[in-house]
Formats: structure tokens, C-alpha cells, sequence
């Protein structure tokens, strides 16, 4: 593995050496370089620099260019405007730096961070004995691609499913059961969907009694306690309704084309041990008081309707404990046992406020300490076309399930219009390929904190932002370098380049800088972005530049090598946000 560096580095060093030589103050930070129109780059650093060192920014910029030594990497340098600098790198530079890129593999010559640490990752969080809904995609979508990116930095990642699989429904399901044996096979099903259906009907028939017959309520109420203080039946019965879940839950990850471990789904009552713990603790600490029965984190600046201070519940004044000890007790673990540096949770806007008092809460106790930074990113609600929340015709949530059915059969008709030589069994799997994708895309590649509206024909339309698109391009690349037989891409530096190829061979530069600061941000969507534009700047260097009717063999091998490389970053974009890149379509 060899790493590169790129080319907006290479001229920020080297930038930043002529201004400290010229200014001593100045640092790396300081020539802000930008991507511009006018040239290659424009530093626009050296402005505020000036100012402070009491200098002209347009004699400081003269100086700074005269002390400039690196004559195969700058083209040009110009002081323009009132004291920026436009930079033009040579050709050479361009293509060298894309060659190393080239002979390093799927990591394109990206660098492995210097000091990773450990993230762990809180995402893709169904319930257990209830069905998977619209809500749960983002959540699973996002934080798969938050993984692939912050790994693909080097970074260590560890995942949690926080599955809701503790609470009071389990004394009515349980005590269902134990009435009605046959309800639910003693053999755990092997098929997701036939799992899932069995464990409705359990639900459905259980809240029936439970909301008719006062006797069976009782009997429910009791079947908690049993099961919260560990009797061994009561907590059979409820590892059945986890692992036939699960079967059912993995079926959709499938369905989603995404790999989930089983020893990191770690759901709330795995923290059921440690919640006493917790709760004394922040007791003695003072960061809890009893207030009316119950043990309660108070916040000054947290205040709900008429003013009244929001405290965060550790346990109830019946001694039960909740979704707020479960989260402080995973706090504790995921700090303390599992050494994390960064805690992410993938978690629904509508549950920031729980968040930040859940992480207040750790702060005062010292679980979180300066070292260990806790977000949440907070994701924004998928809409319908008509703009309110997502729902079927009859008003009902949507099951997931039947959204990435509708997703793939569409992408079918897409696939199939298109086809020129692929046979049926091409054009499903090609259609599941280009229907996940296109659910996946359209989430990635809105910021998360907005709401998104779920539109299957925008997604899946070939024109436009979608995945389909940078599919497409990624196929039709392919399918030249098929084409090109015996000509094999080779990077030539001592051509010439057009200056579309200049362009996107900057942008393919950018690859490793783009997913370093979408990861650092949490942002897919800046790999995204970059992305749809790398297959925009194709687009426009395969326009103006013939590839295999070249002028000379030199030039068709390096076009060749741009096309190669290209497709080459966007199978690796895409797979780090989760998506497939078929070689045909
Ligand atoms: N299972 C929860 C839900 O469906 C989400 C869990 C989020 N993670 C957490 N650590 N609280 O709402």
C-alpha cells in the first residue's frame, strides 16, 4: 500500500512553506486553498494574513510567488484581485499523481489515518415482535455508509443495534404464549417473512385479550415482573420472540443488501444488568435526585411547555427502569468496555432531546469526558410525494418490505427498457442491484437533518442525481474498456491534456480528500455530491475528448487510463456508501 499525496496538499505545503519563508507567523492552514474557475486553485488565505501582519496582501502575494520553489507541480502562479493567488499545477503533475492513485488498488492511493480512533456506531435499530417500517430505513442507510467511510479512513468502528427488545409488551406477548402454546412454533422459522407474519398474528391476538379480558391483564401485568426478575420460563419464551425477530430482521438487512453481525446486535436489555448500577451511581454523585418516588436528572436549560424543567427519568417511582438507563448504562459500557473515542447514534430527529439530556446526563457523571465525543445524528422524516409524513393510501405507516419490493420492481422496468444483451436472471439481479441503490442514493444524498420526499420515479430516473445515473456511467466506462480490446490503459505524463481531462483528473485527485471530510462531518452526502459530479466531469471529458479514436496510440491509452481510473472511484464511492456497481447494464 502506498499513499499519495494529493495534489491540494502538495500545493498547500508548498504554499505554506514560501509564506512562513516569507511571514513566520503564517502556518499550513493559511493559504485556503479553493477549487476555482479561473485556475486550478485560488489561495485566499494570504488576504487575512496580510492584515494582521499589518502587510499589503497583493505585495505579501508577490513575495510569496517569488519564494515559490517546485517547478514540476506549479504551471502558473498569478496575484490576482486584491491579493489571491491562482494556480495552475502542469500536466504532468496531474497525470503522476493519478498514476500512483492507480497502482494502489481499491484504495486509490488514500492514506490510512494517522491516529485512528475507536467510533462505536448506533444505527439500524428495529423493534423486536414488531415489523420494520419506513422509519427504520435511514437509520440502517446512513449508518451503514457512515461505517464504510469512517473505515475506509482507517478508522475502527464498532456496531450497535440498540433493538427495542425489553419493555411491558413482552408480559402480555409471553403470558399469550404460555396460553396458547401452538401459536408460535417451538422451532425458530428459517423464513424472514414467515416469521414476521407469525409475530404479528401473536401481537394482534395478544392485544386482543389484553385489551378485553381485565383477568388476562393481570395476568400479563405479573408475567413482567417474572420476566424482569429473571424466571427461567418467562425468559425462554421471550429469547423466542428475539430469535424469530431476528430471522425477520435479517431478512430485510438482506433484502437491503447489508451485512449485519449478529454480535453486534446488542439491544436494550443487554444493559438490563447494569442498570442498578447506573442508577445508584448517579445517585450518589448527585447528578440524579429522587423527586415524587422517582430518580430524575433535572437540566436547567432543558424546559418543556409552561416552562416547566424536562428531567430525564433513570427509574420510575415503581423501581422500573427505562430507555434512559438503557442508553446511560450502554454509555458506560461502549466508554469503558469497548475504549470508544467517538459514540454516533444514527437515531431519528424526534429523539434528540432525549439524546441531549441522555449525554448532559453522562457528562455530569464523567462517563463522558473531554476525550469522548457523543453525536446523534438527528435524521429528518421521509415524506410522501404530497410532502406529509410517508403512509400508504390507507393512511397506514409503510412496511419496509413492500417499499424495497415496489423500489426493485421499478428499477425492473428501467433495467428491462435498456437491456441489450443481458437475460432475464441479468435483468433481476441487475434490478435489485439498481432498486437498493436507488433507495440508498436518494437518502445519501440529502444532507440527514432534512426530510426527504420518497418519489420511486425520481429515484430510479436515469436523468439527474440518482444512482441510477452514476451507474450508468459506471457501466458505460466499463463497456468502453471492453471495447478498447488490447489497448490497455497506461498513464502517459508527458502529454498534453485537454482541458476537460485536467478537470476531472483534479477531481479524481480529490477522491481520498472528499471522503476524509465527509467521515470527519458525518456527511455522506459530500461523497455523494462529489460523485455525481465525477460522472458529470466524465460526461463532459468523454464529450470533447475521443477515447478510442484518440490521435495516437499515447493519448488513447491515457484516455483509457482516465476512463479506468474513474470507474474505478466510483465503485469505490459507491460500495462505501453501500451501493452496487454492476459492469453491465
Ligand atoms: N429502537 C429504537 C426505536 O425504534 C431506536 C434505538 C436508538 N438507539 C438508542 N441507543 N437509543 O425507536
Amino acid at each position: 500500500m502506498a499513499s499519495v499525496t494529493s495534489l491540494t496538499a502538495s500545493v498547500n505545503a508548498h504554499l505554506a512553506s514560501a509564506l512562513s519563508a516569507t511571514l513566520p507567523e503564517a502556518t499550513d492552514a493559511d493559504p485556503l486553498l479553493r477549487r476555482s474557475d479561473r485556475a486550478d486553485y485560488q489561495a485566499n488565505g494570504i488576504l487575512a494574513l496580510a492584515k494582521k501582519a499589518k502587510a499589503n496582501p497583493r505585495e505579501l502575494a508577490t513575495q510569496v510567488v517569488e519564494k515559490i520553489t517546485a517547478p514540476g507541480l506549479f504551471k502558473d502562479v498569478e496575484v490576482s484581485g486584491p491579493g489571491f493567488l491562482n494556480i495552475t499545477v502542469t500536466d504532468k503533475a496531474i497525470i503522476d499523481t493519478l498514476a500512483a492513485r492507480a497502482a494502489d488498488g481499491d484504495r486509490l492511493g488514500v492514506p490510512l489515518k494517522d491516529k485512528p480512533g475507536i467510533t462505536v456506531i448506533d444505527y439500524a435499530q428495529p423493534n423486536v415482535a414488531k415489523e420494520m417500517h419506513v422509519g427504520h430505513l435511514r437509520s440502517a442507510v446512513i449508518g451503514d455508509a457512515l461505517r464504510g467511510m469512517l473505515d475506509f479512513t482507517g478508522e475502527q468502528t464498532i456496531g450497535r443495534h440498540h433493538i427495542g427488545d425489553w419493555g411491558t409488551q413482552f408480559g402480555m406477548l409471553i403470558q399469550y404464549l404460555i396460553e396458547n402454546p401452538d401459536e408460535l412454533s417451538a422451532e425458530t422459522d428459517t423464513d424472514g417473512e414467515q416469521a414476521m407474519s407469525n409475530l404479528n398474528r401473536v401481537y394482534k391476538a395478544s392485544r386482543a385479550v389484553f385489551d378485553s379480558d381485565d383477568a388476562f391483564k393481570e395476568r400479563a401485568r405479573k408475567r413482567v415482573v417474572a420476566l424482569q426478575s429473571g424466571d427461567k420460563e418467562t425468559l425462554d419464551l421471550w429469547q423466542r420472540f428475539v430469535d424469530e425477530s431476528k430471522v425477520y430482521f435479517y431478512s430485510v438487512f438482506e433484502k437491503l443488501d447489508m451485512e449485519i453481525r449478529d454480535d453486534e446486535i446488542v439491544g436494550e436489555s443487554a444493559y438490563n444488568d447494569g442498570m442498578p448500577e447506573t442508577a445508584r451511581l448517579l445517585e450518589e454523585m448527585g447528578v440524579a435526585v429522587r423527586s415524587e418516588g422517582a430518580l430524575v436528572v433535572f437540566f436547567d436549560e432543558i424546559r418543556g411547555k409552561d416552562d416547566k424543567p424536562v428531567p430525564l427519568i433513570v427509574q420510575k417511582a415503581d423501581g422500573g427502569f427505562g430507555y434512559a438507563a438503557s442508553d446511560l448504562t450502554a454509555i458506560r459500557n461502549r466508554v469503558v468496555d469497548l475504549h470508544a473515542t467517538a459514540l454516533l447514534y444514527v437515531v431519528d430527529v424526534r429523539q434528540s432531546l432525549h439524546f441531549k439530556m441522555v449525554f448532559e446526563a453522562a457528562r455530569r457523571a464523567g462517563w463522558l469526558t473531554g476525550e469522548v465525543t457523543a453525536h446523534n445524528m438527528a435524521y429528518g422524516t421521509v415524506l410522501g410525494a404530497d410532502g406529509k409524513p410517508f403512509k400508504t393510501r390507507a393512511g397506514e405507516t409503510v412496511r419496509l418490505e413492500d417499499l424495497l419490493d415496489e423500489a426493485v420492481q421499478r428499477a425492473a422496468e428501467v433495467v428491462r427498457e435498456k437491456a441489450q444483451d443481458l437475460t432475464e436472471d441479468e435483468i433481476q439481479e441487475r434490478a435489485a442491484q439498481v432498486g437498493i441503490g436507488a433507495v440508498k442514493y436518494a437518502d445519501l444524498s440529502t444532507s440527514a437533518n432534512r426530510d426527504y420526499k420518497f418519489d420511486l420515479d425520481q429515484m430510479v430516473s436515469l436523468n439527474g442525481d440518482t444512482s441510477v445515473y452514476l451507474q450508468y456511467a459506471y457501466a458505460r466506462i466499463k463497456s468502453i474498456l471492453r471495447k478498447a480490446e488490447g489497448a490497455d490503459p497506461v498513464a502517459h505524463p508527458e502529454l498534453e491534456l485537454h482541458a476537460a481531462e485536467r478537470t476531472l483528473g483534479l477531481h479524481l485527485d480529490a477522491f481520498g480528500d472528499t471522503v476524509f471530510e465527509a467521515a470527519a462531518e458525518y456527511a455522506p452526502h459530500k461523497l455523494a455530491a462529489y460523485l455525481y459530479q465525477l460522472a458529470s466531469l466524465y460526461t463532459s471529458f468523454y464529450d470533447k475528448c475521443p477515447v478510442l479514436k484518440a490521435d495516437t496510440e499515447e493519448q488513447k491509452a491515457n484516455r483509457l487510463f482516465l476512463c479506468d481510473l474513474t470507474a474505478r472511484t466510483l465503485h469505490q464511492g459507491m460500495a462505501l456508501l453501500g451501493i452496487r456497481t454492476p459492469e453491465r447494464l
